[in-house]
């Protein structure tokens, strides 16, 4: 046993020294600049590739779009992101950036009427289209006008604490309440035949699961779209 031993160490020590020569050989000739084609005597040097940085050419694009019922033409970068667009181009800061990622939806607007998280939708994608973010859903309350239905129940039912979800969670709330009256099934909708599925409150917490609140204001902010639902104050 004790030879056989002996025998497999030897070859396990051979190949762990080949190896280790093999490396070194192409480790020094990468290092000196030569290509490992040299090693064969008579063949010509293979050129190492040069490897300098590029930098791509920042790509812009023109992009109109109705925004809070104001026409809009902007040249940006193709990549801008809807909610970039409104924050950092239009100054309409409403629209909150929490995650960048789809995941909180702070950035929550009506694109088309339609709730979209901005985050994750290019801003050229919505050339010619229309979009309302909290700013624009109320224009004549900086002026003494009415609140919308929505924001006048989130202030009513106390549905938030630092604020910082408000808009997205307003701007959620009325796209969500479109789609439920047109009879848009959600994932613990029981019969997705239903055309007009009841907004039960597993219903309504489902249908906003998109939007987190860290502040949990979840109760109230539950409490404040159901008011507006049950007074059936949007339109689908
Ligand atoms: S910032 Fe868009 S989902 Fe969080
Ligand atoms: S009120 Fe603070 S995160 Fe919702």
């Amino acid at each position: 046993m004790t030879g056989q031993h002996d025998q497999a160490d030897a070859v396990t020590a051979v190949s762990r020294r080949t190896l280790l020569q093999a490396g070194a050989a192409v480790g020094a000739g990468l290092a000196g600049g030569i290509g490992i084609a040299d090693a064969a005597p008579g063949t010509a040097p293979m050129p190492m590739p040069q490897l300098s940085p590029s930098v791509p050419p920042v790509v812009t694009l023109p992009v109109s779009l109705t925004v809070n019922g104001q026409r809009q033409a902007l040249v940006v970068d193709a990549r801008t992101t809807l909610l970039d667009l409104l924050r950092e181009h239009l100054h309409l800061t409403g629209s909150k950036k929490g995650c960048d990622h789809g995941q909180c939806g702070a950035c929550t607007v009506l694109a088309d009427g339609q709730r979209i998280n901005a985050c994750l939708s290019l801003a050229v994608m919505h050339e010619g289209g229309e979009v309302t973010t909290i700013e624009g859903l109320a224009p004549d309350a900086a002026a003494g006008g009415p609140l919308h239905p929505m924001q006048a129940a989130f202030l009513e039912h106390d549905g938030y604490q630092c604020g910082y979800c408000t808009p997205g969670q307003i701007c959620s709330a009325i796209g969500m309440l479109r789609e439920q009256a047109q009879g848009q099934p959600s994932w613990v909708t029981a019969d997705v035949a239903e055309p007009h599925p009841a907004l039960t409150d597993a219903e309504l917490r489902e249908r906003m699961s998109g939007n987190i609140c860290r502040c949990s204001a979840y109760p109230n902010i539950v409490a404040a779209i159901r008011d507006v639902h049950d007074q059936g104050k949007i339109p689908a």
